[in-house]
């Protein structure tokens, strides 16, 4: 059996809008180890999210189709199965987290009976035996007087609250993959650090895998062990946690660290930007011939311009799109 859990090839995912046509996720590929933790790292709008919720399929459409690509989970490639068998694994191979519990919670349905429903229907559980285990779940997020809780509505939790709930559903039938989409970010910042810790904790009783998709650096520092840097709709870096932090490659990764807010520091607008790069992400309708970044990156010169880099191995485990590798002298110093 090999180590490997998770591994998508060559996604390219595209909107057809009346705008034009978005390319969001361009040929994405990254693996992810049995127990490993990978974070995705990258402003707003670089793909992140449509990248996760191609893995289960749930990628609107119209306006968005999957272009091409490959997502193989275990031994199946995740593109070429039917609705019905997707709909089957999601919640009991593969569970997803989101920024907004309420997205996923049902706010007419005690929260008892949403963490008991995955047991009910992948476990065939009654409901009584179901509620009971979801009754235990709920003191093992750590809700107090978790029992007591069962026959509450989300509205009467408070959102950290929500967020346990959304883990204890998420977990309770022991997914090999949890795919977190910015768990933390919609929190107040002391709640944020126990949620983070409360899901790393559970993730290594479980021995399950996990997909930690955030524009906070400050949470892939506290928990990932190899990282993914997106920007616009492509991977431009992929290394090891501590290589990524000690000795990053690309001018935007560089740019990402130098701009890494402390961990819990909430985004102002509602808006990752990065103060220490100018300008923003392009808007992936635009055609660009060279470098996506060069728009941004002190270090662009005229080759970047020209031809879009490939992702280059920079050293053993670390890759980087980006030109330097092939024209070190041309790294400013003073940049
Ligand atoms: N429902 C949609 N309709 C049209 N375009 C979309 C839709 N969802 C995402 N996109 C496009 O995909 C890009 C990437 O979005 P997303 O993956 O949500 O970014 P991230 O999660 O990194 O913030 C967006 O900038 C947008 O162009
Ligand atoms: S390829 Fe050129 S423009 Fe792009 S990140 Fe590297 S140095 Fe900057
Ligand atoms: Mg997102």
């Amino acid at each position: 059996m090999t180590d490997c859990l998770l591994r998508i090839e060559e996604l390219s995912v595209a909107f057809h809008t009346p705008e034009g046509t978005a390319r969001a996720v361009d040929r994405v590929s990254f693996s992810l180890n049995r127990g490993e933790t990978l974070g995705v790292v990258g402003e707003s709008g670089c793909g992140k999210s449509v990248t996760s919720l191609s893995i289960l399929g749930l990628i609107p459409s119209p306006p968005g189709t999957i272009e091409s690509g490959c997502i193989r989970f275990e031994d199946r490639n995740l593109l070429e199965l039917d609705p019905e068998a997707l709909r089957r694994m999601r919640g009991r191979d593969i569970s997803m987290i989101f920024q907004e519990p309420m997205t996923s919670l049902n706010p007419v349905i005690a929260v008892g009976r949403q963490v008991a429903e995955p047991l009910m229907v992948h476990q065939g559980l009654s409901r009584s035996a179901a509620l009971t285990q979801a009754g235990e779940w709920l003191d093992r997020v750590k809700i107090p007087a978790a029992r007591r809780r069962l026959e509450d509505y989300p509205h009467q939790l408070s959102g950290g609250m929500r967020q346990r709930v959304m883990i204890a559903m998420a977990m309770v039938c022991r997914p090999k993959l949890l795919i977190a989409d910015e768990p933390t970010t919609a929190l107040d910042v002391s709640i944020q650090a126990q949620i983070l810790s409360l899901m790393m904790d559970l993730k290594n009783e479980m021995g399950m895998s996990l997909l930690l998709i955030t524009h906070n650096l400050g949470v892939v520092a506290q928990t990932a062990s190899r990282v993914v840097v997106m920007y616009a709709g492509q991977v431009v870096e992929e290394a090891s946690a501590p290589d990524l932090f000690d000795r990053p490659f690309h001018p935007y990764t560089q740019g990402l660290l130098r701009s890494m807010p402390r961990l819990g520091a909430r985004r102002s607008g509602g808006v990752a930007r990065l103060k220490e790069i100018p300008g923003i992400v392009p808007a992936i309708t635009e055609t660009i011939a060279g470098c996506r970044f060069a728009p941004r990156c002190p270090h662009a010169f005229e080759h970047c311009r020209a031809q879009a880099p490939d992702l280059f191995s920079v050293s053993d485990g670390q890759r980087a799109r980006c030109w330097l590798r092939h024209f070190p002298e041309r790294r400013r110093t003073d940049a």
